[in-house]
This record gives structure tokens, C-alpha cells and sequence, in this order.
């Protein structure tokens, strides 16, 4: 198996060739995930209890699967994943509890589907509690603490401390655990999730955190979910995580609450950047170039509506140019604007957080080249939308010497169908 990517390099499997191969047959843009990454990411957690993937980062039922035949379990935070899971196979009816809900709030429906299911729903909010309550008396919950201080690559992906709307503030738990008893509730856990593409100074704050939390419950639950959050290196230079230490503070808590509680508790983690950042590519066809002043623009077909985390974040994902003869281009380069194809000046894949664009050095391309983007396999095809009416792109998996379409490229006639097939 091609060992996971470290550096942000391309994993083994998706070579030139190969890619080039898939952009002639599919057409582009297209995503291409390389399923040897996902298990590799995956052994390195096999040492907590239960991984449990947060599907929003790739929720492609077929990465769902291939999670489930790898005994994985999975978060969903809408209707829509919970079908989607389902789908993947997921079974509710024994004894574990493989789908969980994340909230914090309950549509109307969704609140129905998983009083349906009797899913497990992990609540960030008091009202979850009466809601889930009233309908379904003895259901089992979590409770999402909001410790007061979160971390995240950006402002925008720290969930926890007093300017974020997740979860239940951590003074604030024993009212909810009022709820809890009030309507016979089963409480399973609790769960701290501070954010998103975190820096691990704060681990063991987090770690401390949730024991006091527990003790502060003063209940007898059977698990605690450490959440997601775990980086990946995007750029050479960024940190590795120690999965090893991570797991050793987790594990700690988990011990000194065993001692406290007199029976084993379930250790969770809730990744979904680890598991599939790095198995993912974007490649996208050059289109157009054009120099602005100071500025060399060079246009792709993709834009923010299939990749958002640039415009979103101002995140940069390293590229690579791969030339039609199916070889990846090192020769020399140019600073490059490369932007998308979108009727919007924020279009732009080299920018900073707050929107000002930026060049960098790219080989030099020619109209026709692929420009592949590396280390998009979380929050790339699941934030994507269909903005200025382009379509949902193709989703490949590769996996050993096959590849497989798991995602066929939406249709515009599908696109419009909502609109036009109005039989309400
Ligand atoms: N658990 C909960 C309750 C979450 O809210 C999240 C992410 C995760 C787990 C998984 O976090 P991860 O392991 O992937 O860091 N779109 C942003 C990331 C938003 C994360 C939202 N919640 C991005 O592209 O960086």
C-alpha cells in the first residue's frame, strides 16, 4: 500500500499518468481519491475504541463504505448523512451504536428520523434535549460540551469558547442534565469537539477538560468522544501529528475515569480531515492565461464552487502541473494568480484570509495542462455547490490498479429538474 502523504506530496498511486488518464476518460474537472491513504490514515488510530468518521469532510457513500468494511464508524450531522450512511450499509438495528447525530438543533424531520431509528444524537443545545424528550423518552444522547476555549486553523473552524455557536457551554451542563433526568434520557457520553485543524498545545487542556466535566456530571456514562479536529500537513514544514502521544493523553483520561466510575469507558475520536485530506486530488485543465499588470493570471476550469476552502479561508493547497505528455512539469517557473473559470473576483485558489490575492511560483503551464491540487480530499467535493449553475463534477476512487467512478458527473437536465418538474 503507498504510504500516506507527509509533505503535502501526491500519494503514490495518483501519478501522472494516471491522472492524465482520468482527465482524458471523465473529462475535467474531477476529484480523485486514492483508497490506500484512507487505510493508511486509519491504522495509525486503530488504538481507540471507536473511530467514528465525520463524514462532512467527504461524504460520498462509497468512501462510506469502503469506512465501513474498514470497521470505522460514522457522525452525521444532517438528515441527508444519516441517509447517506445508511446507504453505505450502516446497520441501526443491533447492539452498537454506528451512526450518531451531531446538532445543535433538530429540524423537524430530522427529529423524526432518528426518533425513528433511535439514533444516538449527540445535543449542542438544551432544546435538543427537551425536543428529543418529549418525543422519545429513555433515547439515547451525548452531550457536546463547549469547554470555553476552542483552536482552528482559522476563525472560522475554532468551535469552542464564548464566540462559537457549538455545543453546551461547560457551565451551563447541569441544567442540561436536569433535562436528562427530567424525560429519562440514557445518557451515553460526553463529547468535546474545539475545532478544526487544531495545534496540539492544547490537548492537554482539552484532555483535563472533559475529566472535570464528567466528575462535574456526576454520572455514570460508558464513553467519551474526543472529537475530531487532527491536522494533516499541507505544505512541508507544517507539523505531523503524533498520533501515539495523541492517543496516550486520551487514554489517560480515559484510565483515571475508568478508576473513578468502577467500569470501562468507551474512548472515541471523530476525525475527518486525518482520515481523507490527503487520499484526495482536484485536477482541473488549463484554460486560459493572461498577464494583468503586474499579475500572470492563469485560468482552470475548477473554481470556488467545486474547491472553497481558498475563498472560504484563505487556505493554500500545493499544486502540481502535469503537461499532456502525462508528466508532471519541474521546470522553470513564474509567479502565477491561478484562478477559476467563476463570475466573481474572489475566484481566486492563491489568496490570503480576508480575500487579497496572491502569486506564487507555478511552472510555467500551457493551455491544456492539468493543474492538479493536492490534499483536497477533506471539505473539497462535499463543500462544493452549483453556483453559476455548473455542475456537481465527477468523484473517482483508485484503489490498488482499478479505478472507479463513485460519483458520476451531474447533468445539467438533473440540475434544473427541481425548478422545472414542479409536480409539488
Ligand atoms: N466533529 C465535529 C463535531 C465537527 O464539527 C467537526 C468539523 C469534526 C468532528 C471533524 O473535524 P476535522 O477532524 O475534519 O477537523 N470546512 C473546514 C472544516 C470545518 C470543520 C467543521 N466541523 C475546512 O475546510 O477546513
Amino acid at each position: 500500500a503507498a504510504p500516506p502523504s507527509r509533505t503535502g506530496e501526491l500519494p503514490g498511486s495518483l501519478d501522472g499518468p494516471r491522472l492524465a488518464e482520468a482527465a482524458a476518460e471523465h473529462g475535467t474537472p474531477l476529484w480523485v481519491y486514492d483508497a490506500a491513504t484512507i487505510r493508511a490514515q486509519i491504522a495509525r488510530l486503530r488504538r481507540f475504541d471507536v473511530i467514528r468518521f465525520a463524514q462532512k469532510a467527504c461524504s460520498n457513500v462509497h468512501i462510506l463504505r469502503l469506512m465501513r468494511e474498514e470497521g470505522v464508524l460514522v457522525d452525521a450531522v444532517s438528515e441527508g448523512e444519516i441517509e447517506r450512511a445508511l446507504a453505505a450499509g450502516y446497520r441501526v438495528d443491533g447492539a452498537d451504536e454506528p451512526i450518531v447525530l451531531t446538532a445543535d438543533l433538530l429540524n423537524r424531520s430530522t427529529l423524526r428520523r432518528v426518533v425513528e431509528l433511535r439514533l444516538p444524537v449527540n445535543a449542542g443545545s438544551p432544546q435538543m434535549l427537551d425536543q428529543i424528550g418529549e418525543a422519545s423518552p429513555g433515547h439515547p444522547v451525548w452531550i457536546r460540551v463547549n469547554p470555553g476555549f476552542g483552536h482552528g486553523h482559522s476563525r472560522k473552524t475554532n468551535t469552542g469558547g464564548e464566540h462559537s455557536k457549538h455545543g453546551i457551554w461547560h457551565e451551563r451542563l447541569e441544567e442540561s442534565l436536569r433535562l436528562v433526568d427530567k424525560h429519562g434520557l440514557d445518557l451515553v457520553g460526553l463529547h468535546m469537539h474545539i475545532g478544526s485543524g487544531v495545534d496540539y498545545s492544547h490537548l492537554e487542556s482539552v484532555c483535563e477538560t472533559m475529566v472535570k466535566q464528567v466528575r462535574l456530571a456526576g454520572r455514570d456514562i460508558r464513553a467519551i468522544s474526543a472529537g475530531g479536529g487532527l491536522s494533516v500537513p499541507y505544505a512541508p514544514g507544517d507539523p505531523e501529528i503524533d498520533t501515539d502521544r495523541y492517543f496516550a493523553l486520551w487514554d489517560a483520561a480515559r484510565r483515571e475515569l475508568v478508576s473513578e466510575l468502577g467500569h470501562p469507558v468507551r474512548l472515541e475520536i471523530e476525525p475527518g480531515r486525518f482520515l481523507v485530506a490527503q487520499s484526495g486530488v482536484l485536477a482541473a485543465e488549463v484554460r486560459a492565461q493572461k498577464p494583468m499588470g503586474s499579475n500572470y493570471f492563469v485560468l482552470v476550469d475548477a473554481g470556488f464552487n467545486d474547491l472553497m476552502r481558498p475563498a472560504m479561508y484563505g487556505s493554500s493547497h500545493r499544486v502540481s502541473v502535469l503537461g499532456a505528455d502525462g508528466r508532471f512539469r519541474a521546470e522553470e517557473s513564474r509567479d502565477t494568480v491561478l484562478a477559476g473559470p467563476l463570475c466573481e473576483s474572489g475566484d481566486v485558489f492563491t489568496q490570503i484570509e480576508g480575500g487579497d490575492v496572491e502569486s506564487v511560483p507555478l511552472p510555467r503551464t500551457e493551455i491544456g495542462d492539468l493543474v492538479v491540487f493536492h490534499n483536497t480530499g477533506a471539505y473539497g467535493a462535499s463543500m462544493s455547490s452549483n453556483y453559476n449553475s455548473r455542475t456537481h463534477i465527477p468523484e473517482l476512487l483508485v484503489d490498488g490498479d482499478e479505478t472507479t467512478v463513485i460519483r458520476r458527473r451531474q447533468t445539467i437536465a438533473e440540475m434544473l429538474a427541481p425548478e422545472l418538474d414542479l409536480k409539488v
